[in-house]
């Protein structure tokens, strides 16, 4: 079989990840899919020494990576909305599938993205957009695909679980632990979108839309973030047998999907209250299966590097189809405004 070949535009801590995974795990990757992997060619403004650049085939202008036509599947980890919009559009129009971990793209444009792969019969993937290394999308769209989802909830943030975390057990500032988080590669490039709930709205719309079925609804979510929580107020929720948490809720109501994020108070028997650090945990409810619970890395090089991959192998197995018999990963439906019928 001839090799999938692979462009990554993007090479900061999930694109050095990625890298270093395919190149430490190629052969189990690449029996997995039933043929080799390879990444022919990086769009990177700069280079990054976390992984071993002699290896690659870099390019300083991303969009020779969309425009290559060697290329079989585009992975953008460059982040932002505006130029990673026009680059997997581009993509698009020229055939190339697309994986990406750009939870903010997703969000806010995929509806018209996947309106334009649609079109082109390519895929676009995004399992590494939500919680990280958890394979919460996989699981949504293939695993409870024949439950009624009631709702979900979870810890969907890996920095502002990580600074709750390090203020309730070391007693840090929100500034300290903010800055290591920014240091362990976990946060995004500007902050503000962890710590303000932003990051976890963006996560919480792409689940619902695979849950409840709704198009992305980014603008319809209530939205309030941790940098309200001070250090008194999680001392007194200790004492009151509580733990404070970022939770991201989406819950079917007669009226139609709720979706919110912001801090919560929980008891500490929970298990979800003793989610810790950067680990995520989301809880799903089906009518069939009850409750779920999906637990690991939220963030993290290799974490995030693991969700990548799990789409490259998606992929890389689809272009064994023929595009008329390929199920769509995407999965969104586009018909509703959001409020489901109960
Ligand atoms: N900044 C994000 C987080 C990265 O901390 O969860 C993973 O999406």
């Amino acid at each position: 079989m001839p090799a999938v070949r692979i462009g990554i535009c993007g090479l900061g801590t999930v694109g050095s990840g990625t890298v270093n995974v395919m190149a430490r795990n190629g052969d189990e990757i690449a029996a997995r899919c039933g043929r080799p992997v390879e990444i022919i060619q990086v769009g990177a403004r700069r280079d990054n020494a976390d992984c071993d650049m002699t290896a690659l085939n870099v390019t300083r202008e991303i969009f020779d990576v969309a425009n290559n036509p060697d290329v079989d599947v585009l992975v953008e980890l460059i982040g932002g909305t505006t130029v990673a919009r026009e680059l997997v559009l581009t993509a698009i129009a020229n055939g190339k599938h697309v994986v990406t971990a750009n939870k903010a793209l997703i969000a806010e444009h995929g509806n018209e993205l996947f309106a334009a792969a649609a079109d082109k019969g390519v895929t676009i993937a995004y399992e590494a957009a939500v919680a990280g290394g958890i394979p919460i999308i996989k699981s949504l769209r293939e695993g409870l695909v024949g439950n009624r989802i009631q709702w979900l909830a979870g810890i969907i943030n890996g920095t502002g679980n990580y600074i709750l975390t390090e203020m309730r057990e070391k007693g840090r500032s929100f500034d300290e632990a903010l800055a290591q988080a920014q240091a362990l590669g976990y946060a995004e490039a500007d902050p503000t979108f962890d710590v303000e709930g932003i990051d976890a709205a963006h996560k919480l719309v792409i689940m619902a839309s695979l849950a409840f079925g709704m198009p992305l609804a980014f603008d319809k979510v209530y939205t309030e973030g941790i940098s309200g929580v001070a250090r008194e107020d999680i001392r007194y929720a200790d004492e009151l047998g509580y733990r404070i948490k970022h939770l991201g809720i989406a819950r079917r109501t007669s009226e139609g999907v709720e979706l919110r994020v912001h801090p919560t108070l929980i008891p500490q028997r929970r298990l979800i209250a003793n989610v810790n650090g950067v680990m995520n945990a989301v809880l799903v409810n089906g009518d069939a299966v009850g409750p779920t619970l999906y637990y690991g890395a939220g963030a993290g090089a290799e974490a995030t590097a693991s969700a990548v991959i799990a789409d490259i192998v998606d992929v890389a197995r689809t272009l064994n189809v023929r595009p008329d018999q390929r199920v769509p990963l995407a999965g969104v439906t586009q018909d509703s405004q959001g409020n489901l019928d109960d």
